[in-house]
């Protein structure tokens, strides 16, 4: 097993983008929005959420430099933070990180904060209202503010693109003189926001295109994208959906069937992207190292999950590695690879959402019995009030 491309590549890489993004974006409409919103009112700040330098695929951080710290009302960076003391609400744009240790008492923080993971110790200290936008339900009158969706969608879409750029081959079937190029197989494990938008996009390429999912649901959703869904439909996997909308947990016995038809499957595929995760817990393992090696030289594997624990064991974040041939890549963070885009539907997502938790004269108005956003509230008045993250 081999390194292809070291982190420092890749970050070279994706910080070239930003720059390129910081360029073409300046009168992006959500920004602007953001600006001239009531945020003014609010006392509002916003801030990234790790300093570029540090940036290790984990946040969309360098979105902001660029792009909403350049236009919101009040730009801070951490080392602003103490300062803020009139400030009442903070944005961070991305997840937060460590440096929120600076955030002035009492504030209210809206991010990708982490839910599962976090630790709400040093915000209830500083009693901290904390509005975490992984959180977000997943009910109709919210999708405008789902940010985890908002991400996903272009994380699918670009992970085909880096699929694509590594395998090095033609993806459609091309017909020419001099003879026949056979359209690239792709397979996409886990059917969620990223993977139908992950479909259509090697759809969109000429690939053939086949998909697995644990949820029902999706196998509809596959089928009106034109690929083909293969599955093992038990008793289990008809009962596999939570409230939600997420994936549950799968029994031991279930996944070894799926495994089986996954290892048959695999064979014969030249790019496999993998989605599949479970909220709050590690990433399933679908693609073992045994089936890896049984993928043709050439092939490729991207592990989206890779910061979850990877849907595959030898991904490793933000590398490619060589295995017998196979490029196994794991990209931690993709939406930072177009970060125009992902920065400018961040903001939108924000914007719809401030609405929620402003009163009539624009002040900031935690007191409400809205249940979106007391779906996203983690922590308020030096208490954990949310349950989700009690346990
Ligand atoms: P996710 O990011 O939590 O997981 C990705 C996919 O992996 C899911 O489809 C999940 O079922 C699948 N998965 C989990 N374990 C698996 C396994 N062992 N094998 C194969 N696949 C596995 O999912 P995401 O993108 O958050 O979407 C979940 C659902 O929520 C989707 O149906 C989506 O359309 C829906 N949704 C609804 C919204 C709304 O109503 N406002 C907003 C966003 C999404």
């Amino acid at each position: 097993m081999s390194a292809l491309l070291s982190p420092e590549d890749l970050k070279r890489q994706a910080l070239a983008n930003v720059q390129d993004a910081t360029e073409s974006n300046a009168e992006n409409p959500a920004l602007t929005a953001l600006r001239d919103s009531s945020l003014a009112a609010l006392k509002a700040a916003v801030f990234p959420g790790r300093k570029t330098e540090q940036w290790k695929y984990t946040s969309l951080q360098p979105l902001a430099d660029g792009h909403l710290n350049r236009r919101a009302a009040a730009a801070a960076t951490p080392a602003d933070l103490p300062k803020l003391g009139d400030y009442r609400l903070v944005l961070v744009n991305g997840r937060l990180d460590e440096s929120t240790s600076a955030l002035p008492d009492g504030v209210a923080l809206i991010a990708l904060m982490d839910p599962s993971n976090l630790d709400a110790t040093p915000l209830n200290g500083k009693k901290i209202a904390a509005l975490s936008m992984e959180f977000t339900p997943r009910i109709t009158r919210a999708q405008s503010m789902d940010a985890l969706s908002s991400q996903s969608n272009l994380s699918g879409y670009r992970s085909v693109i880096e699929g694509a750029q590594i395998y090095g081959r033609a993806m459609p079937m091309m017909m020419t003189a001099a003879g026949t190029i056979a359209p690239a197989k792709v397979f996409i494990m886990g059917v969620g926001v990223a993977g139908l938008q992950a479909i259509a996009t090697a759809r969109r390429l000429g690939a053939v295109v086949t998909a697995t999912d644990v949820r029902p649901a999706a196998k509809e959703q596959v089928a009106s994208l034109g690929a083909k869904f293969i599955a093992v439909e038990d008793e289990e996997f008809k009962a596999a959906e939570t409230a939600g909308g997420y994936a549950k947990q799968m029994s031991p016995e279930y996944q070894a069937k799926q495994a089986e038809l996954t290892a048959s499957h695999i064979t014969k595929q030249d790019i496999v992207i993998t989605t599949a995760l479970i909220p709050g817990r590690a990433a399933p393992v679908l693609v073992t190292e045994e089936m890896v090696k049984t993928m043709k030289p050439g092939s490729v594997i991207v592990d989206m999950a890779v910061s979850q624990g990877g849907n595959c064991p030898l991904s490793k974040p933000d590398e490619i590695v060589d295995v017998n041939g196979v490029k196994v890549a794991g990209f931690s963070n993709l939406p930072a690879r177009l970060p125009a885009d992902a920065s400018s539907l961040f903001a939108k997502n924000l914007l719809a959402f401030l609405p929620l938790v402003t009163a009539e004269d624009g002040s900031l108005n935690l007191d409400t019995d809205d249940e979106i956003v007391t779906a996203m509230l983690l922590t308020r008045n030096g208490e954990t009030v949310n349950e989700r993250i009690q346990s």
